[in-house]
């Protein structure tokens, strides 16, 4: 067993950066990867992931003996920004360069990739059959003490522990996007998970730079879904059922609240696509008169004129001038 080798299976979004956390807190990181096309789709992300990272370092600098530093410094990176400096932060841009250009593999090959790990983090697309079919294929080649996590949004722990040859040590480690600036880690059990191996994800997630936040039992959505996802929902009614409009709603809740950020700029930051899909898995979306269906459609029209969110330029606020 390598107490510094992580494991990250599946190289898409989410994978990579977590992977690109890990390697960047000084951990041995291997991303075993299906085939060779994943290979092709996952380099370019740990290439981008990265220099984003260290670009938000490097910007870091300038906020040092800035007050609103606290507010916007990449809390994943630095571990304590009350006692950073700017040569502080040089160091650490350099040693997390090293670490990122030194301690990232690729691996196709199951036995070898998973080979002595600490800990193996599934982040595969949320296919249940798919996480059932891997966790079944490793099930024998994991070192019986390695430590099995996965990084699932919508799926609990409960559905696949059986598969996974050692239900005491899976459980969830639910990260956010943009893991380097929003560093949750909502971590999660199932009845069966030993409170050894829960207490080891807290420690790793706190190595690798994030806050653990701690579900004392399985909530489908966990913390920051469960309350995000109706607080959105509620917003977005407002609109459909033409009480006020995106920019009203998102002033009064910045108004009333002191929050940066309202309801419509969030669901930009998530997509549209995002807000679309999870509103189609409503069985209200689907009947005409509706609320949800007035949601659907109107953000259905949205997504048809290409405006899915910040990431597209606009989508309930235009992008396009900040650039
Ligand atoms: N995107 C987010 O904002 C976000 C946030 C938190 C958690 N998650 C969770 O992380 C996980 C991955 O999400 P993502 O956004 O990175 O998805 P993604 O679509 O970007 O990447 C999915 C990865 O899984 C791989 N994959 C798919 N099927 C596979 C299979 N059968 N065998 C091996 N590899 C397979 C793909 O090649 C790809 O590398 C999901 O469980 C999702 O719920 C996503």
């Amino acid at each position: 067993m390598n107490e510094k080798k992580v494991v990250v299976l599946g190289g898409g979004v989410l994978g990579t950066q977590i992977g690109l956390i890990a390697a960047f807190h000084g951990y041995d990181v291997t991303f075993w990867l299906r085939s060779e096309s994943s290979i092709s789709r996952t380099e370019p992300k740990i290439t981008r992931y990265s220099e984003l990272m260290l670009e938000d370092l490097d910007k870091a600098k300038a906020l040092v003996g800035n007050p609103m530093g606290a507010y916007y410094y990449p809390r994943g990176l630095v571990k304590d920004w009350n006692s950073a400096t700017v040569e502080s932060l040089s160091e650490l841009y350099e040693s997390g360069k090293k670490n990122l250009s030194e301690n990232v593999h690729i691996e196709l090959d199951k036995a070898a990739a998973v080979k002595d790990a600490y800990i193996v983090i599934e982040s595969m697309a949320e296919d249940v059959q798919a996480k059932k079919d891997v966790y079944t294929q490793f099930n024998d080649l994991l070192d019986e003490e390695t430590i099995l996590v996965t990084n699932s949004s919508t799926l609990l722990p409960s559905m696949f522990a059986e598969y996974t040859g050692r239900p005491e040590k899976y459980l969830s480690l639910h990260f956010a996007n943009t893991i380097w600036k929003n560093n949750t880690a909502e971590i999660m059990g199932h009845p069966g998970t030993s409170s050894e191996y829960y207490d080891k994800v807290v420690a790793f997630a706190v190595s690798i730079g994030m806050v653990p936040l701690l579900l004392h039992k399985e909530q489908p959505g966990y913390i920051l879904n469960s309350m995000l996802v109706p607080f959105l929902s509620a917003a977005q009614g407002l609109w459909a059922n033409g009480v006020a409009d995106p920019e009203t709603i998102d002033l009064t809740w910045k108004l009333a609240t002191s929050a940066p950020a309202g309801p419509f700029a969030i669901l930009d930051i998530v997509g549209l696509e995002t807000a679309y899909n999870i509103n189609q898995m409503k069985p209200a979306a689907h009947q005409e008169g509706t609320t949800e269906y007035k949601i659907g459609k109107l953000l259905k029209e949205k997504i048809d004129k290409g405006e899915t969110g910040v990431n597209a330029g606009k989508g309930f606020f235009d992008y396009s001038k900040t650039e």
